[in-house]
């Protein structure tokens, strides 16, 4: 049931510092400061190619980790959902190792990129939340999300759960290739198991996120814009909103702006800015100021420190705990969920069951 919760969806954001923890607690070990896959197959250190493969939610996850495979092993890595995979003559062979995201594990598409990548004769590795699936069955290795049951329509706990995986992944790639230094690794091992009382913090904070999604609800429109690794998470603020609020929002990399959407801007399109302050804060902070000067209203996401430095007129923000940037998107996907969550709420949408949408799409 939903125990004290209004929704399936809302109880399942409040589950995530669990279920991350669980996950985590499978593929880290955290005395030691190392990440331990010990359920794969696969020889790593064969690998040459990466290409990872979802739908929805679950393929803005595996677009993130493109950020963290190429970043802590350096190997070239692809993406593409899932649908368009599947009919693309995409050159793979035994090197290449083929990422498949799936929470339920039964995406038509997904299943259908993944026998594709089979038959072309890579190695296939499953990111399943459901042990008995038919990807979990058909992949040549799996990684399981130990989210348990995710029963609203949006999918909340189990993305974060997948962020976990994959970023364990990148990092068993990046040693397997003798890429990844033991500093670096245990200090995204140690940043990974402080994220669960980070979110903790976050949810404990959630009445600000009501008040700053009654500036949202009224919207027609909202763009929602990242760089990086927050490039994918303004994708899925945008997915989740969409989804379950009706709004009609768009996620854009931040510096694709001014090649068209910037257009579109005035005083009643909110943007909501995902900043982390990683490197690429001060090119996102310079993005936020052309929206400003054309009158946009700017909900922003960053830490103490950015929302000082962002801190001019128009601009609301909620402050984030800080966290190693690499372990930013585990973080900032909660206040995402959480708006969308208000939004929907004061829309008085069906937030766990939205209208056209199943919770498993098993059909082309
Ligand atoms: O079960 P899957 O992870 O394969 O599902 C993929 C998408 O259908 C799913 O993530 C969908 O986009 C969610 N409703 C988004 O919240």
């Amino acid at each position: 049931g939903k125990g004290n919760h209004a929704h399936f969806m809302h109880k399942e954001i409040h589950e995530q510092p669990t279920v991350i923890g669980y996950t985590l607690h499978r593929m880290i070990d955290a005395a030691a400061g190392r990440v331990a896959l010990s359920d794969l197959n696969v020889d790593l250190s064969a690998i040459r190619r990466v290409q990872l493969s979802a739908c929805g939610t679950a393929a803005l996850a595996a677009l993130t980790a493109r950020h963290w495979i190429e970043g802590l092993a350096g190997i070239p890595t692809s993406w593409d959902v899932a649908s368009e995979l599947r009919y693309r003559a995409v050159p793979m062979s035994g090197t290449e190792l083929g990422v498949f995201v799936s929470q339920s594990g039964e995406t038509a598409d997904t299943l259908g990129a993944m026998a594709q990548a089979q038959s072309a004769g890579a190695h296939t590795l499953a990111i399943t939340n459901v042990a008995e699936s038919s990807m979990a069955r058909e992949a040549d290795d799996v990684l399981l999300t130990m989210a348990g049951p995710e029963i609203g329509v949006a999918a909340t706990k189990t993305f974060t759960c997948q962020l976990v995986a994959l970023a364990c992944l990148a990092m068993a790639i990046g040693r397997a290739r003798g890429v990844l230094g033991e500093a670096r690794e245990s200090a995204f091992v140690q940043a990974l198991s402080e994220v669960p009382s980070r979110i903790n913090d976050i949810l404990g904070r959630e009445q600000q996120l009501v008040t700053l999604a009654e500036t949202i609800a009224p919207a027609r429109n909202v763009l929602y814009i990242g760089r990086g690794m927050s490039h994918p998470l303004a994708m899925e603020g945008a997915l989740k909103l969409k989804e379950i609020s009706y709004i009609h929002a768009e996620g854009y990399a931040a510096g694709e702006l001014k090649h068209g959407p910037i257009a579109l801007i005035d005083g009643s399109m909110p943007v909501i800015v995902v900043a982390p302050r990683d490197a690429l804060f001060p090119k996102t902070l310079s993005n936020m100021e052309e929206v400003l000067a054309r009158g946009a209203r700017v909900l922003l996401f960053t830490d103490a420190e950015g929302a000082e430095e962002a801190d001019r007129p128009g601009v609301e923000s909620f402050v984030m705990p800080a966290i190693d940037p690499l372990a930013a998107p585990l973080l900032y996907a909660v206040p995402i969920q959480l708006i969308a969550y208000h939004v929907a709420l004061q829309k008085g949408t069906d937030v766990d069951q939205p209208r056209n949408l199943a919770k498993s799409v098993t059909v082309e």
